[in-house]
């Protein structure tokens, strides 16, 4: 099943794009470009530019990721409200992580903009991690009810 893998990548690009904005932070490299939504070098990353362009570039691509796995959760056969429910607030939360990554930098990295931006980061993950969670369940005809 389709739907499965997309939101196990969606999971897997999501780790290794936090992991990238953790070392965009402590490299010092937040504000390498200063201009939203593209670096100077434009479409092509170059010297100084790399880290964040990577950073920039991989989280367009989780959001589109995110939010085809939040459009599946709606449409895959067998789908039930609590992978609804997780897959949506991961694409609310995706669409608002990238345009607080704008204000991250017009705001020039402001302390509690990027607290704001980690804290949304971890939200975000938590829903894609029970989304693709939850999509296993379904493909192997599990419950996703809990004893609570
Ligand atoms: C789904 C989208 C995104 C996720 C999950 C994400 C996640 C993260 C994380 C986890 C950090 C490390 C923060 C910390 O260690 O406190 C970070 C840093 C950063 N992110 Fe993102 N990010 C996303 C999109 C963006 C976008 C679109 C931009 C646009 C410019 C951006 C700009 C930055 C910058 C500049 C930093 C470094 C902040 C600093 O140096 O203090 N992020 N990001």
């Amino acid at each position: 099943m389709f739907f499965k893998y997309l939101a196990l990548a969606s999971l897997v690009i999501l780790y290794i794009l936090m992991f990238i904005g953790g070392y965009l932070e402590s490299s010092g490299q937040g504000l390498a470009c200063p201009q939203w939504p593209l670096c100077p070098s434009g479409f092509v990353p170059s010297g100084p530019y790399v880290t964040e362009w990577v950073h920039r570039f991989i989280a367009a691509t989780t959001g589109v990721m995110i939010i085809a796995t939040a459009v599946g959760a709606w449409r895959v056969a067998g789908s039930h409200k609590r992978l609804r429910i997780t897959g949506t607030l991961a694409g609310i939360f995706a669409v608002s992580q990238i345009g607080l990554g704008a204000i991250v930098i017009n705001t020039q990295l402001k302390a509690i903009i990027v607290a704001i931006h980690n804290g949304i980061g971890i939200l975000l993950f938590a829903m894609t991690l029970l989304t693709a969670i939850y999509a296993f369940k379904l493909q192997h005809g599990q419950t996703i009810k809990t004893n609570a």
